[in-house]
């Protein structure tokens, strides 16, 4: 018997897009669901213990990438679901992680694509304020790039949809997709 395929739900987009509330929204709605562990890979935890000796320069944005994508590809080839929510600025790491993951289960990309000017009002955490200021340099949208994905599974631009209603999409992508049993119409 061979127990339900892996995938991975990756969400890329600028700091203060909603990438890490859709994360928490779409792992709280899979928990409810099933039976199956999630792990949720969120940028800000990941650096802080996997990718703790890295900095900003692009080689080490790239590798931290590199080590989220990898550890998503085993959890992935081990029929486990994964979320991700780096802000994986670059292209080229996004692809292999992509290439990575679809050799071995589901991949769902989705580019939170909420514009510079709203996420540097919400500016969560003072992050933009700071960089602005010059005080916090590299700070991705502001002095450091961000490549829009040319492909992705989803675009949500949080500015007209809520996290629920998200969550919801990805969801729905989810189970036409065949990663997940389509639940009953209420
Ligand atoms: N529809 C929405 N979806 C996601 N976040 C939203 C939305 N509306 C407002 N926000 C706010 O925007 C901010 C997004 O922050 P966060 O999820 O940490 O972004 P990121 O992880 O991309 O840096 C939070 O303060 C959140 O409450
Ligand atoms: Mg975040």
């Amino acid at each position: 018997m061979t127990g339900p395929r892996g995938f991975t739900v990756f969400f890329t987009g600028l700091p203060g897009s909603g990438k890490t509330t859709l994360a928490n929204a779409l792992l709280s709605r899979l928990l409810e669901r099933g039976k199956r562990p999630v792990t949720l890979l969120d940028g800000d935890e990941v650096r802080k213990i996997l990718s703790s000796e890295l900095g900003f320069t692009r080689e080490h944005r790239d590798l931290n990438i590199r080590r989220i994508g990898f550890i998503a590809a085993e959890i992935t080839r081990h029929g486990g679901a994964t979320i991700c929510s780096p802000i994986a600025p670059y292209e080229a790491a996004r692809r292999e992680v992509r290439e990575r993951i679809e050799a071995v289960g589901g991949f769902v990309l989705v580019y939170v694509s909420t514009p510079l000017e709203v996420c540097e009002r919400r500016d969560p955490k003072g992050h933009y304020a700071k960089a602005r200021a010059g005080i916090l340099p590299s700070f991705t949208g502001v002095s450091d790039p961000y490549e829009v994905p040319p492909r992705a599974e989803l675009v949500i631009d949080t500015t007209s949809v809520r996290p629920e209603e998200a969550a919801e999409r990805i969801l729905r992508r989810l189970e036409s997709d065949g990663f997940l049993r389509p639940t009953a119409a209420p």
